[in-house]
């Protein structure tokens, strides 16, 4: 897989007035909503000039952890930002101590197999996750299972 050159994102943790627009934005897409917002760590991606690109947000269940809510908005997209988003979800789940992240997706599995992703059986998910909201009743059953193991944290 050749390195790409991604451009630089910095997440900030959602505020509550970023909450419409996340809620709207996942709508729109037809991804779940947060349903409970304290289990999920959602960061926001921004624009030097403080518009939004996008957010993302990380279950963690011990050392696995559930990436969801991925949305790149649509004047943001195809400019690699979802990339670095990703690759920056990543980097904060490593530094948690998280060793191997998960998702669901129905329509972007090509996408994540570019970042390293591998698809899996739904059963391989570790039980904690399966048994998350996401998996059992707010995505179709149709969706594709992937995952991708983290280098551990050092230093
Ligand atoms: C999927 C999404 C996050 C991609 O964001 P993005 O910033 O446009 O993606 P990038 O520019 O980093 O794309 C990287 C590569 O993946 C490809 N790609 C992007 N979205 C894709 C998709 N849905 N299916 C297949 N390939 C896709 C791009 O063409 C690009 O390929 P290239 O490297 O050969 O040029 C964005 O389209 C989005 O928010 N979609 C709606 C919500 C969604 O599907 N979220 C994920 C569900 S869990």
């Amino acid at each position: 897989m050749a390195e790409r050159v991604l451009p630089m994102v910095i997440g900030a943790e959602a505020e509550p007035r970023d909450m419409p627009l996340i809620a709207a934005a996942l709508a729109a897409e037809g991804l779940p909503g947060i349903d409970v917002p304290a289990r999920t760590l959602l960061f926001v991606f921004r624009e030097p000039d403080g518009g939004t690109i996008g957010f993302a947000g990380l279950e963690p269940f011990g050392e696995a952890a559930l990436l969801r809510s991925l949305v790149v908005l649509p004047p943001a997209r195809a400019r690699a930002q979802g990339s670095a988003i990703v690759a920056w979800m990543a980097e904060e789940a490593r530094r948690r101590g998280i060793g191997e992240i998960f998702l669901l997706t129905t329509t972007a599995a090509p996408f994540f197999e570019k970042l390293g992703f591998r698809r899996i059986a739904r059963d391989a998910v570790p039980p904690s996750i399966a048994a998350s909201a996401e998996f059992t009743t707010l995505c179709p059953e149709n969706a594709v299972a992937m995952a991708r193991r983290l280098r551990p944290a050092t230093g």
